[in-house]
């Protein structure tokens, strides 16, 4: 029996799930390179190294706004991470495929998601392709074949796909051009407007998980923590205090886009579908949903019940995983006639 892995490709992080072992790898979708020729480390090996490398050594992300971008670069890191798994989880060459893929994208970007994996050295047996919302709403634990209405927000770092499911299908959705990155950026801005002081993107990215929340705090609520960084003014290294109001005012005009970019979607509906999400809710996923107070946004903006992933950044993954361990959902995952490599 062939074994069957599944993957999400995203942004920030590559999943890999195998059939039986589950989860095999979750690390950064990042890659170093050393004279523009040489890969020197791939992973989270990778994105340690990031904003501290010497002009020779480049940290690049192979995919941009959800989509392979660097297709050379993410060929060679595949590679990589196939022949690092292979030890413990056997060889995978030959094998069958499955990827989770966003809505969104025009068909050559689809195709090139099924390109990428062809080229590698796994040299599939079979590749099939599986929309990520629906990974995604079983990967939450959702009731795909029951559910008759519920809306899944995959809250990523440069994405954010909201989609709304039926029967096993998407309705509608719509995906916003940023996550979690454009926030960072925020608190960067910010940062340097308010107190002339300069951050890294890795400083912004680990303020807006401490001190990061969708909702207004109450004044015995907020919290401070110390950052380190460059004054502008004086050009020297030294640290600051940040407190949790800060960063939500510096966040708050993005949370009002993804507040009314739901709504939107709710107000465009069939009605039947609206009664029944009132009933499903809301499934917030993606590694963004871990923001403090989101759920409590999206639920008073909306008046449905919502709920937060733990871990949301394997649920597509997750979800591949359950379409390979129930026959009755293999039809999700769709065949990519147009590959020769498809038996
Ligand atoms: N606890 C947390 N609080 C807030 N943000 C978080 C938390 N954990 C992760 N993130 C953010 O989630 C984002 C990464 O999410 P995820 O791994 O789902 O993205 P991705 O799938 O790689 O990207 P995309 O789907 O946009 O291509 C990053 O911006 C990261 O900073
Ligand atoms: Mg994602």
């Amino acid at each position: 029996m062939a074994r069957i892995y599944g993957i999400d490709m995203g942004t920030s992080s590559l999943r890999i799930y195998q059939k039986g072992d589950g989860l095999i790898y979750n690390q950064k979708n990042a890659i170093a390179i050393f004279d523009k020729k040489k890969v020197i480390a791939i992973g989270d090996d990778a994105w340690k190294m990031e904003g501290k490398t010497p002009a020779n050594i480049e940290v690049t992300y192979p995919f941009r706004s959800g989509v392979p971008a660097d297709i050379k670069n993410m060929v060679t890191m595949l590679n990589l991470i196939f022949e690092n798994l292979e030890s413990e989880h056997g060889k995978m060459t030959g094998q069958d495929f499955m990827i989770a893929v966003p809505t969104n994208i025009t068909e050559v970007e689809r195709r090139a998601y099924v390109d990428l994996i062809s080229e590698t050295i796994a040299k599939p047996k079979r590749i099939r392709v599986v929309d990520k919302p629906i990974a995604d709403a079983l990967g939450c634990g959702v009731d795909i074949k029951e559910v008759t209405g519920t809306m899944i927000v995959d809250m990523g770092a440069d994405t954010i796909e909201i989609s709304v499911i039926s029967y096993g299908g998407i309705v509608t959705g719509k995906t916003l051009d940023f996550g979690g990155k454009r926030m960072d950026d925020s608190i960067t801005a910010a940062v340097r407007k308010y107190y002339n002081f300069m951050i890294g993107p890795k400083t912004a990215e680990q303020v807006k998980i401490m001190l990061g929340t969708a909702v207004k705090p109450e004044e015995e609520e907020i919290e401070t923590k110390q950052v380190m960084g460059r004054n502008v003014v004086w050009g020297l290294p030294g640290r600051i205090a940040l407190d949790s109001m800060f960063v939500y005012l510096s966040l708050k005009d993005i949370f009002e886009l993804i507040v009314d970019a739901v709504r939107n979607i709710l107000e465009h509906i069939p009605p039947e579908i609206s009664v029944d999400i009132m009933t499903y809710g809301v499934h917030l996923t993606g590694g963004l949903s871990g923001i403090k107070k989101i759920n409590r946004l999206i639920a008073d903006s909306t008046g449905l019940p919502v709920y937060v992933k733990s871990n949301g950044n394997e649920s597509a993954a997750v979800g591949l995983g359950k379409i390979m361990d129930d026959k009755e959902l293999d039809i999700l995952a769709e065949r990519y006639t147009d590959n020769e490599i498809i038996d």
